[in-house]
């Protein structure tokens, strides 16, 4: 067995779990072992089949064809497709008009603990939205086809329907992640040359205000490429700042907007763009990922289907953010192209108790859970009486994504959550796939539980576990995880990486010929697959991307830093989390509030989620002999491993201090507790 997980827990490679209430989805190792090889052998046929389910303009010519750029392809070529249609105009003519898209509940509480707020949109609702969205887009801002657009929105219906309004003219948007920093928000406009950004007054959090459109003012500052700020009123501010040259209210623009205004989608090719999202990477500035419409449409219908079995009768919860793929995926693109009923939540899982997300689930009936292992991890430290308050007996299918799921947290999931009924899996993919690529499939069959797999890759999808030099690993041994061919979703025309076609390829193809996760993983000899962690300097920090190279930036850019090296450690509820250590310039002294300046300037330059949770001075930093930080080094010190080999290294004395400064921290950390 391994203890592999950052959390260091064995992992069940033997166990098999069983569902009754499954039986008849149930499938042995073999029967899928089969329906996957005959997917898989034939991978154009069987997206074709996949393809020919969703409703296109025009049908595409072929499944893909290589693209202009090495390693890009574009998949149904021909093919004309238009989100907005797909999620919302099929719909309004079917008897899903009526039915629920969006129940929407704010974070704000009376005295007894009652949320205050409640939006319901059907799915004629959400297209009266979206079209009155694209007109004034297209009419009052000028906006058309191939422009970009940024928005800096929190979880309000408002998103979803400007993601759709965007998508049915194919202006390109940006969704930028409301937690970012002005600075990470500027970086983002500029890159994309959003011409407008979309905001609100603000939003709350865990019972704070967050004022969104002070850090938009700031941000716009650097970005001297936008037109306009348009902002909805979410918390209706009295003293927020406006700038009458620049700034525009979305509900009065919307004023102007006849009441019935119908725009006609656009008639999009397959691979013209739909959106960038920008992610971290190992080294400079984050990484622009590109989606199509027509792959990334097939890929969310796919594992709408087999992934989460969505039936007419569901309603869907993906907690995640929308400001991440996960959110933009399923949140939004994914169940509304099925003509699915999903919820939508404000705020944090634990306000004004730890029994908010239980509470919505028992509310409104959620029937499909999607969440994160950090959260589960979080609320299951609390008093389980926070579950037992509420009747979760609507659940049938629960799902976990972002990292690593611990055995443990998966069996909290299963049987205090799930009631022991529901499939609990754990969804393998990431920003560039666009889609989930290695799951369970109850919707197709189902094959034996184990606590913290992955599962088997979907029907055709090729993965590998390989070595250093690109050669399969054996079974149960870790290495790194390969896709062996193209799939609907992957990053899109023409450059892959948002105007970066050749760090496209170097980063993702040039290491083994396939495309390089990033990641390590185990086969076992069932065929399951159980990713581990990143293999490189990206940390997932409460299941969130940062790269740890951003961190160390944004340290040496503060006046008093030479040097800088962050570290991801184990932690217990985040997965992990990133710790520093700094060489301070010549001259500068370390005061006694260096660590909290130092914390507070990586909160102001990059947001919250990428503080350190602890911040060093040391006078050296270990070193290879050709002055290259020894990064594996300083995390097997901090994490308490063993060294390896150090005899490149040039400094001794280095790791004896970064090793002094992590026993500082436990031995205060003692005191405290
Ligand atoms: C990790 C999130 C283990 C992995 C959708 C990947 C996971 C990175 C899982 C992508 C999972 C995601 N089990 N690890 N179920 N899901 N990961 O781009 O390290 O934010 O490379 O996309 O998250 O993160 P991203």
């Amino acid at each position: 067995m391994s203890t592999d997980t950052s959390l260091r827990e064995p992992l069940p490679y033997e166990e098999r779990i069983i569902l009754d209430k499954w039986a008849d989805r149930s499938c042995t190792l073999e029967q899928y072992r089969r329906l996957h090889s005959e997917c898989t052998s034939n991978p154009e046929e069987h997206w074709a089949r996949v393809a020919r389910e969703i409703d296109w303009f025009k049908s595409f010519e072929r499944v893909m064809e290589p693209g202009d750029h090495p390693n890009v392809y574009r998949w149904f070529p021909g093919g004309k497709i238009n989100f907005s249609y797909l999620c919302l105009d099929r719909h309004v003519r079917t008897r899903n008009r009526n039915k629920v898209a969006i129940v929407w509940e704010g974070e704000p509480v009376d005295d007894r603990g009652q949320p205050l707020e409640k939006r319901v949109l059907s799915y004629y609702d959400l297209w009266r939205d979206v079209n009155r969205a694209a007109y004034l887009m297209s009419r009052k801002l000028r906006l058309k086809k191939g422009d970009a657009v940024a928005y800096y929105m929190p979880m309000v219906p408002e998103l979803p329907a400007l993601m759709l309004a965007a998508a049915r003219l194919g202006v390109i948007f940006t969704q930028v992640f409301s937690g970012f920093s002005a600075e990470a928000l500027a970086t983002r406009v500029n890159d994309v040359g959003a011409r407008y950004i979309f905001t609100t007054d603000g939003y709350y959090r865990r019972g704070s205000v967050i004022r969104t459109k002070d850090i938009v003012d700031k941000a716009v500052k650097d970005c001297p490429d936008v037109e306009g700020v348009v902002i909805t009123r979410r918390l209706g501010l009295k003293d927020m700042t406006v700038d009458h040259e620049r700034d525009m209210s979305y509900d009065v623009l919307l004023r102007e907007v006849p009441a019935n205004a119908y725009v006609e989608p656009e008639h999009l090719d397959s691979s013209d763009i739909l959106y960038v999202l920008y992610t971290s990477g190992t080294t400079g500035k984050p990484k622009g990922i590109i989606h199509d419409n027509g792959g990334y449409a097939v890929i969310l219908h796919a594992t709408m289907k087999w992934v989460f079995d969505i039936r007419d009768e569901d309603l869907f919860w993906c907690t995640a953010d929308i400001g991440w793929v996960t959110g933009h995926s399923y949140v939004v693109f994914g169940p509304l192209m099925v003509g699915a009923s999903i919820v939508m939540y404000e705020g944090a899982p634990d306000y004004p108790e730890p029994d908010r997300w239980w509470s919505i689930i028992e509310r409104y009936g959620v029937t499909i859970f999607y969440t994160s292992p950090t959260a589960v991890r979080a609320l299951m430290r609390v008093s389980h009486d926070y579950v037992r308050r509420h009747d979760l007996s609507s659940l049938r299918l629960i799902h976990s994504v972002g990292e690593p799921i611990n055995p443990s947290a998966w069996r909290w999931l299963f049987e205090t959550i799930g009631g022991g009924r529901c499939p609990v899996g754990s969804t393998w993919w990431m920003t560039e796939t666009g889609g989930i690529l290695i799951s369970h499939t109850p919707g197709l069959c189902l094959i034996p539980l184990k606590p913290g797999t992955n599962g088997w890759p979907l029907p055709g999808i090729e993965v590998e576990v390989v070595d250093d030099k690109g050669r399969p690993v054996k079974d149960g041994e870790r290495g790194y995880l390969i896709i062996k061919r193209p799939w609907p979703g992957m990053l899109g025309p023409p450059t892959g990486m948002w105007r970066e076609p050749e760090r496209y390829s170097e980063t993702y193809f040039s290491r083994f010929g396939y495309f390089f996760t990033g990641d390590y993983a185990i086969r076992d000899s069932d065929g399951y697959i159980w990713v581990l962690g990143r293999a490189d300097e990206v940390l997932k920090v409460a299941g969130h991307r940062i790269g740890t190279y951003e961190i160390e930036s944004a340290l040496v850019s503060h006046p008093s830093v030479a040097e800088a090296a962050v570290v991801g450690i184990p932690d217990e509820v985040k997965g992990e989390v990133p710790i520093a250590y700094v060489v301070l310039r010549v001259g500068a002294t370390a005061g006694s509030n260096m660590e909290n300046e130092l914390k507070e300037w990586i909160r102001e330059k990059m947001g919250p989620i990428s503080v350190p949770k602890n911040v060093f001075v040391v006078n050296k930093l270990p070193k290879t002999r050709s002055g290259k930080i020894m990064r594996r080094v300083i995390r097997a010190v901090a994490t308490g491993m063993l060294i390896g080999d150090v005899t490149t290294l040039e400094d001794q004395a280095a790791v004896e201090e970064v090793k002094a400064a992590y026993e500082e921290m436990l031995k205060d950390l003692a005191k405290n507790e």
